[in-house]
Formats: structure tokens, C-alpha cells, sequence
């Protein structure tokens, strides 16, 4: 596949040089163009080596090959990765002073877009009109992730690695293979979702057989500075159970990982999350394809209104410290709103009720709330729950008649719950 790989001028761009590497290890055909902040982080010969191609970064050479459309014109995925603020803005209002520009603005290809910016830039109204307008046009947007940033300070910003940024790239033109020049490449960063993914060319046998399935697992931490957090009990036990039952029965499977404590089995592609703000990112990219949307990781529903830059200390916070939260948005409620024709779309719900009518009453009204298909429920506790090897679950269905409950190890729950929502899979499988 050929792939453009432009570069703008962050800090983050030396990252970049593994977003193309990755690509070349792939067999991808990599034609990098660097606009000239980029060359100031990162040098044009190792760019050329790892890529192994000529690196383009003036509008004024090779005019003669028209390069200004051409590159664009054979292009079939474009990254951007790192975008800057500023380069996220030219991209919204569709600005061609170099190279980078008018390369998109001739191509039809999806483009994938890694932002990565301080955190006061990503927050700052003009920068979310910006995504939000890109995002509306069916650009992908990749991250950015939290942590620390150049510098002391730490928040979101950073940008996202360079595995997870090539994985939901090659994910948005369905998983195209190195000979796959002419796979399904929707315009304008649209998903594909009827393409295979990556790394499932065998979609193997079993009642799944040939569906996607998305699911998410493990907790959400929301850091506090930077090396605390505030983060939940989940262990990942049950959504990993989910993925491993939905590939024995041939689906291909994609795990976002929120600080799980079990490995995932080979042959379900992870995507490793930290906060609610990474989840929902990763969460709206991978369930534009997936067929089955199970969300599975606890979310955290508040998160620190501010990231301190510095670890917060005792001699200067005092005996008394008061945390200011925020409302996380409901991303599994958002999920069920985007969801794409015939998409199921799987919540859970995990509840301190003190028997088995409440928890169904409080799942009823939570299923309503969200707007799901399924919602799993399950009684959580000081000593009930979290990370035991057992569970029990009671499943609910959109209109609150109960559809199944199980017990028993964590895998057999799995099994259970696929069995469960299976028919409103069916029509399609
Ligand atoms: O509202 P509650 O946290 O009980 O809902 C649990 C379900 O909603 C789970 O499926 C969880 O993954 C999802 N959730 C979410 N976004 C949040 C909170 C929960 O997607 N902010």
C-alpha cells in the first residue's frame, strides 16, 4: 500500500520516525513529507534511510512531476502524525502553503491524524472546533494520549505511540496488506467497515465467524500528578474472558486494555488506553467497524479538573486536600448513539444492589439511560466482584426483559453472554 506519512514540526516528530519504520516493516510502500518545522526536529537523511524513500518537503521542487497533486493522487492512506495545533488548523480550513496541504487536498485516501500539542493548546476552544470539524469530514483522529509532555508539565497532549497510531490507521482501510494497493479506501477517512481486518486473514470457524468485535476491559486511571491517579478495582478478568471466547468462536477481535492484571491471548489486537478521554478516543475509531461493541472496562466517571505538573507534596498541600472532579462523558451511551446500522452495542453494569431484584431494577433504568442493546449486570462488593475468577451476571435487553443469567468461572460467563446476544447478530452473520 502506499502510504504518505507527513510530519509537522512538534517536538513529537522523532516519534515519527517509528510510525514509518513500523509501516516499512509492514511492506508498505512509505513516501514521507516533512514540512519544514518537522526538519528542525528531526533530520532528513533518517528519514530517508528508515523510509527508503526521498523525503519531500518543498512545494518548489520536482514542480515539473506536478508533485504537488501526484503524491496525494497515489496515495491510499495518509497519516499525519505529529499534527500540530497549527497544522490541525490548516487541515480544518483547508490551507495548501506547502507541501503537506495541497498533498491532502488532492487525495481522496483516508487520513489518520496523531495531534500532539500541550495541553492548554489541545484544550483551547479554536483547537476543538478544529477537531470537531475534521472529525465531521470523517478524519480519524488518533489520541493524543496523557502523560508527560516536553518538559515538567503532564496532561493529554502527548502524542499517541507509534504502534497504536499505525494500528488504527491500517484498521481505518480495513487491515490492507502490503499488496493491497487497491483495497477498499473510502474517501475522506471514512471507516470501511466491510474489510477484513488486520491480522485476521483467517477468520477461522465458529458461530463469529467473520464479524468484528470490539471490547473494552480493565479500568481507567485519571492522573492525579504525575504519579498518582484515580483508578477502579477492575482487573480486566471478565472483558479479557469476552475476547478470548469471541476468537475461539472466529471473530476477529479488538481489545482496548485499561491497565489490565490477566495477558490477553495471542491473536486479539490490543489497543492499550490509561484514561476515560484515551478509551473514548480509541473506543469511536475501532467500533466504526465492529460489529459487536462490548464495554466491558469500568470507566472512571470523574476525572481531576486539573493534572498538577508537580507531584503534589504533603508540606505544601497541607492536612486537608480538596480534589475538584469533572464529569468523564458516557462513552458507552455515546457508542449506542453513533452506532451504525445493525451495530450491537453491549454495556455492563456493575452494581453494590442488595439482591438480585434491585440489581435488575437499577439495570432496567441504566439500560434505558444508555441506550444500549444488552446491558450485563453483575452485584460488586467489598468481597463480591471484581478480581475473582467467578462471576455472576443477570443480561438484560433493550425493553428490560431479562435474557439470560449465568455463573460460574469468568470464561464460561463469556461464552454465556456471546450466546446471549448472538441473536441480534445473526441476520448478519
Ligand atoms: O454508569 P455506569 O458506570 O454504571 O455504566 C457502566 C457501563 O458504562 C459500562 O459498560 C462502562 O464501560 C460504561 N461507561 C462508559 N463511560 C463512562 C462510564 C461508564 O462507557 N464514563
Amino acid at each position: 500500500m502506499n502510504v504518505v506519512v507527513g510530519i509537522s514540526g512538534g517536538i513529537a516528530a522523532y516519534k515519527a520516525v517509528n510510525v514509518v519504520r513500523a509501516l516499512v516493516l509492514e511492506g508498505h510502500d512509505v513516501h514521507v513529507i516533512a514540512t519544514d518545522a518537522a526538519l528542525r526536529f528531526v533530520g532528513k537523511p533518517t528519514l530517508e534511510a528508515i523510509s527508503r524513500n526521498p523525503v519531500n518537503s518543498d512545494l518548489y521542487e520536482g514542480v515539473a512531476q506536478v508533485r504537488h497533486v501526484s503524491i496525494g493522487q497515489a496515495a491510499d492512506l495518509i497519516i499525519i502524525a505529529p499534527a500540530t495545533a497549527n497544522t490541525l488548523a490548516k487541515l480544518a480550513h483547508g490551507l495548501a502553503d506547502d507541501l503537506l496541504g495541497n498533498t491532502v487536498l488532492a487525495s481522496t485516501a483516508p487520513v489518520v491524524v496523531a495531534p500532539a500539542m500541550h495541553t492548554e493548546m489541545w484544550g483551547n476552544q479554536a483547537t476543538r472546533a478544529n477537531v470537531a470539524l475534521l472529525r465531521s469530514r470523517g478524519i480519524t483522529i488518533v489520541g493524543p494520549a496523557s502523560g508527560r509532555l516536553t518538559g515538567e508539565d503532564v496532561g493529554a497532549g502527548r502524542m499517541s505511540e507509534p504502534d497504536d497510531i499505525v494500528r488504527a490507521a491500517l484498521a481505518v482501510v480495513g487491515g490492507a496488506g502490503p499488496d493491497d494497493a487497491a483495497a477498499p479506501a473510502p474517501a475522506s477517512g471514512s471507516a470501511a467497515p466491510d474489510s477484513a481486518d488486520p491480522g485476521s486473514a483467517d477468520p477461522g470457524s465458529g458461530d463469529l465467524a467473520g464479524l468484528r468485535v470490539l471490547i473494552s476491559a480493565g479500568g481507567t486511571r485519571e492522573p492525579l500528578d504525575p504519579v498518582r491517579f484515580l483508578g477502579n478495582r477492575s482487573s480486566g478478568r471478565q472483558g479479557v474472558a469476552l475476547a478470548a471466547a469471541a476468537l475461539e468462536r472466529g471473530a476477529s477481535v479488538t481489545l482496548l486494555a485499561a491497565h489490565l492484571e490477566v495477558p490477553v491471548p495471542e491473536g486479539v489486537s490490543v489497543v492499550h488506553v490509561q484514561t476515560a478521554a484515551e478509551l473514548e478516543e480509541a473506543a469511536r475509531v475501532h467500533a466504526q467497524r465492529a460489529d459487536l461493541v462490548i464495554m466491558a472496562a469500568a470507566v472512571a466517571d470523574y476525572r481531576p479538573a486539573a493534572v498538577a505538573e508537580q507531584k503534589i507534596k504533603k508540606e505544601t498541600a497541607g492536612d486537608r486536600v480538596t480534589l475538584e472532579l469533572v464529569r468523564n462523558p458516557d462513552i458507552l451511551a455515546g457508542l449506542a448513539v453513533e452506532r451504525r446500522d445493525g451495530q450491537v452495542v453491549v454495556g455492563f453494569a456493575a452494581e453494590t444492589a442488595a439482591d438480585e431484584d434491585e440489581l435488575v431494577r437499577v439495570g432496567r433504568a441504566k439500560l434505558e439511560r444508555k441506550g444500549c442493546d444488552y446491558l450485563v449486570l453483575n452485584r460488586v462488593g467489598w468481597s463480591l466482584g471484581f478480581a475473582a475468577e467467578d462471576n455472576a451476571v443477570v443480561v438484560v435487553q433493550r425493553g428490560g426483559d431479562i435474557v439470560m443469567e449465568a455463573s460460574g468461572s469468568k470464561a464460561t460467563v463469556a461464552h454465556r453472554i456471546l450466546d446471549a446476544v448472538h441473536p441480534a447478530l445473526l441476520p448478519r452473520a
